[in-house]
């Protein structure tokens, strides 16, 4: 008598992503021979799920006037980049670096737009010279930064102020940014001041408002809140003669982790345009900075069970990830599904999956039901988003491997940091 095995689960990356016979794949690529010639930990992405991820937005704007610039920091890979690249998007930048990253995947710098609370000269030089479509501001301060700056170079900075706007985007408190108490943006009570002090300013040109409100929202009303007091911001300002040409929502939808249904690109856009033209201000053009919505589900992370160990209270899983290849557990308490790549039969025992880094936050899942044994394969789902991107050196660990599927084939987009790179660039003293 065979034991029946488990019917397989749908991941959260389906369709890119699912059993065949018993064995997981990404497209037409078995994980586990990535597995064992790569080794592990190793972030696999999907570029047929970043072209599903992105056709959902294009296709809901249509004819509509949207731009679309990916929020890199989600997953900031030259080969993500690229592929958004070829497929048309722009790239919401917040460094520098970010911008180096972009520039170097041949990204249109008229479809950059550079925010971030932080911008230091250097930055704005940088972005200047390479002519972004805009700056979002986020103080007083950075204004007249700016416009030194530019009057240094002798151009004008095309400027938004990233407004915000007080909702709350019922969110992890982590990760929510449109409420009074955030670092971010203006308070929506004064930007029109400050958006007198733009237009007073010899360096700058005023092209926008902006504001993003949060991350991984769930629940589109948060949208609808910040969107009216935007509007009437844009109207104030038309009043004096400041004319706005387009409208920076930011990023935020949610992506599926485990049961959440967030709203789609297409509810949001109807929405939106239904409200600019009930208001008269259809000749508004509209800019969108997703992230997590683009990337999320394209990418799991493999990692192999090194030890099972049967304590009193627990039983735990011991794998070769970590806090520092995926911190979204310990800092956010975040929930990441994670499936064996060729499920077994028999038992079932409750597991907390944890990393060999020395802190009791080093989890990547708790109380999981798997049959599972020491050398089994197993992904963790939903990681192409704020995963690798936040990958660390903690414990001098190696960052991990990172390879994009394309049906069939796979291509190594970024090699495993050996230890040699950890050591470079440090010494001791004479
Ligand atoms: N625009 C701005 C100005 C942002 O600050 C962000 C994200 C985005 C766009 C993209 O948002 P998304 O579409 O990805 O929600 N590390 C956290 C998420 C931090 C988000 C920071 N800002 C996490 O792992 O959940």
């Amino acid at each position: 008598m065979t034991a029946a095995f488990p019917t397989p689960p749908e991941l959260a990356g389906h369709p890119y992503f699912q059993y065949r016979n018993n064995v997981l794949y990404a497209e037409d690529v078995p994980l586990d021979h990535l597995a064992h010639g790569l080794g592990t930990p190793l972030y696999v992405y999907s570029r047929a799920a970043l072209k599903g991820a992105w056709e959902t937005y294009r296709s809901a704007i249509g004819q509509r006037p949207v731009l679309v610039c990916y929020g890199m920091k989600a997953n900031s890979n030259l080969a993500v980049l690229k592929e958004f690249a070829r497929l048309g998007a722009g790239f919401d930048i917040v460094s520098g670096g970010e911008l180096k990253r972009a520039l170097a995947v041949g990204a249109e710098p008229s479809k950059i737009v550079f925010s971030g609370v932080g911008k230091q000269a250097w930055e704005m030089r940088a972005a200047l010279a390479a002519q972004v479509k805009c700056f979002n501001v986020e103080s007083e301060a950075e204004l007249h930064r700016l416009s030194d700056v530019a009057e240094e170079l002798g151009v004008r900075a095309p400027v938004s102020l990233r407004v915000n706007p007080d909702v709350d985007a019922q969110t992890h408190p982590y990760i929510s940014t449109g409420l009074k108490e955030n670092k971010f943006g203006i308070a929506i009570e004064s930007a029109l001041d400050v958006y007198r002090v733009a237009q007073s300013l010899p360096g700058l040109d005023i092209v926008g408002v902006d504001c993003h409100i949060g991350s991984q929202l769930t629940d589109i009303s948060p949208y609808f809140d910040a969107l009216e007091k935007l509007l009437d911001l844009i109207d104030a300002l038309d009043q004096e003669g400041i004319r706005i040409a387009h409208l920076d929502l930011g990023g935020g939808l949610g992506i599926r982790y485990t049961d959440e249904t967030p709203p789609s690109p297409q509810a949001l856009l109807d929405r939106v345009f239904e409200r600019l033209n009930a208001r008269g201000q259809g000749h508004l053009h509209l800019v969108l900075e997703p992230g997590r919505s683009l990337v999320g589900n394209a990418g799991v992370l493999l990692t192999t069970v090194q030890y099972l160990k049967h304590a009193e209270a627990r039983n735990f899983a011991i794998v070769d990830a970590a806090m520092n290849d995926l911190l979204r557990p310990a800092l956010y308490e975040a929930f990441h599904g994670v499936q064996p790549l060729r499920p077994r039969a028999g038992d079932q025992v409750e597991y907390d999956i944890v990393g060999p880094v020395c802190e009791s936050a080093d989890w990547l899942a708790r109380q999981r039901k798997l049959a599972i044994q020491q050398g089994d394969v197993l992904a963790v789902e939903s990681a192409g988003a704020y995963s690798m991107a936040m990958a660390s050196n903690y414990n001098t660990r190696a960052r991990a491997a990172e390879v994009m599927v394309d049906g069939a084939n796979y291509h190594v987009v970024r090699q495993r940091e050996t230890l040699d790179d950890l050591l470079r660039g440090e010494s001791t003293l004479p």
